[in-house]
């Protein structure tokens, strides 16, 4: 799933962009491209997208003759700052034995973008290997982009690329962030400060802790701390700042997809800057005890948005709904400086109690 829009936008404007990557070593042979003739037959979508997938079918059955039939005399794959040619990509191909098990490619999400004479396909694609002799299975995904262009009367591959996608591109995307530590504030939320003031500490789960701003201040408070997220490096720099206020903290380096939250186990819950995820929030309300606490901060999301990216904002209104039976502390949306992104921007802020306790 692509993740994290508004958090995109918030870390453009700090210059946490994603990494760019190296420039190409070999100079790539150019591409000749024909203007688009009369008789050529349009790519529409669907012929674009079953276009794509007859050159991924080619590539994962290792199979040289269609491969060569749908790349353009000027192809390259461009990969970890290098073209590869067909000819370097396809010279040593061997087909599958028959009824072996094969590569396999899925894709999904997938976008067509075109102009006069260039048909550009993006889809999300999940690639996995069988085990093969000592090598074991491996998956892999990511965001393959196909170029087609017409040449010479037909469609043809002109480059294709591949960058990761899911749960491995927000790793990445956030440890970089850390390594830079200008996207966000150091201090803890303010929203936690003031509302764990005067509550007894005890036992809390930071979800998406980041660099630990906000675990190490509970943790400086009394509380017993597990953190989660997956970004390593913010594991790392939250670790090292315990150990250097001498706190504990437990870490747990995981995606939350994943993570059993327990039952009746925290006493509080915090989802700062970490999305509206209905699921995640659902297993969260079980995981707290009667009289816990959840709350959480982050960006509004714009209402011409209709994207279902938990990570794109949070609807005014949308989470007390989601709390029927529990105490509403607070529920507002204000207009403030976000913790990530610095920038002054609509945010909503919530408190919720569990009934009980
Ligand atoms: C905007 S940062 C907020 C970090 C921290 N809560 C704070 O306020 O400083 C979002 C965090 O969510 C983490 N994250 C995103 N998706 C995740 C997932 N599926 N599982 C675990 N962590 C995730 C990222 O690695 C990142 O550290």
């Amino acid at each position: 799933m692509f993740r994290c829009s508004l958090l995109l936008l918030m870390l453009a404007t700090t210059g946490c962009a994603p990494v760019s990557a190296p420039a190409a070593s070999p100079e790539p042979r150019a591409a000749t491209f024909s203007p688009v003739a009369e008789t050529v037959p349009a790519l529409d979508d669907a012929a674009a997208v079953a276009q794509a997938r007859r050159f991924f079918d080619a590539v994962d059955g290792r199979n040289r003759e269609v491969f060569v039939g749908l790349v353009s005399e000027g192809f390259f794959l461009f990969e970890a700052g290098a073209a590869v040619t067909a000819d370097m990509l396809s010279k040593n191909w061997k087909p599958p034995v028959a009824g072996a098990p094969r590569r396999t490619r899925t894709c999904e999400h997938g976008t067509v973008r075109r102009s006069a004479s260039i048909v550009t396909y993006v889809g999300d694609c999940l690639e996995q290997q069988p085990a093969m002799g000592k090598r074991s299975a491996q998956q892999w995904q990511g965001w393959n982009t196909v170029v087609m262009a017409h040449e010479d009367g037909a469609w043809k591959v002109v480059l294709w690329e591949w960058q990761k996608s899911g749960i491995e591109a927000e790793r990445d995307r956030y440890n970089e962030a850390y390594r830079r530590k200008s996207a966000y504030v150091a201090q803890p939320n303010r929203l936690l400060v003031d509302t764990v003031g005067e509550v007894e500490p005890g036992a809390a789960l930071v979800v998406a802790m980041g660099q630990g701003r906000n675990a190490l201040h509970l943790a400086a408070r009394g509380w017993r701390v597990t953190g989660i997220d997956i970004a390593d490096e913010g594991l790392r720099m939250a670790k090292r700042s315990a150990e250097e206020r001498g706190l504990k903290l437990d870490m747990v380096l995981a995606d939350i997809d994943r993570y059993d939250f327990g039952t009746a186990r925290w006493d509080l819950v915090t989802m700062i800057y970490a999305g509206g995820d209905e699921d995640w929030i659902r297993r969260i309300k079980k995981s707290i005890v009667p009289g816990g606490l959840f709350i959480l901060e982050f960006g509004l999301k714009d209402p011409t948005d209709d994207s279902t990216d938990p990570f794109a904002g949070i609807a005014a209104g949308e989470l007390a709904p989601q709390f029927d039976g529990w105490q509403i502390v607070r529920d507002e949306v204000v207009q403030d400086i976000a913790d990530w992104g610095k920038s002054t921007t609509p945010l909503v802020r919530f408190v919720a109690r569990k009934p009980g306790g």
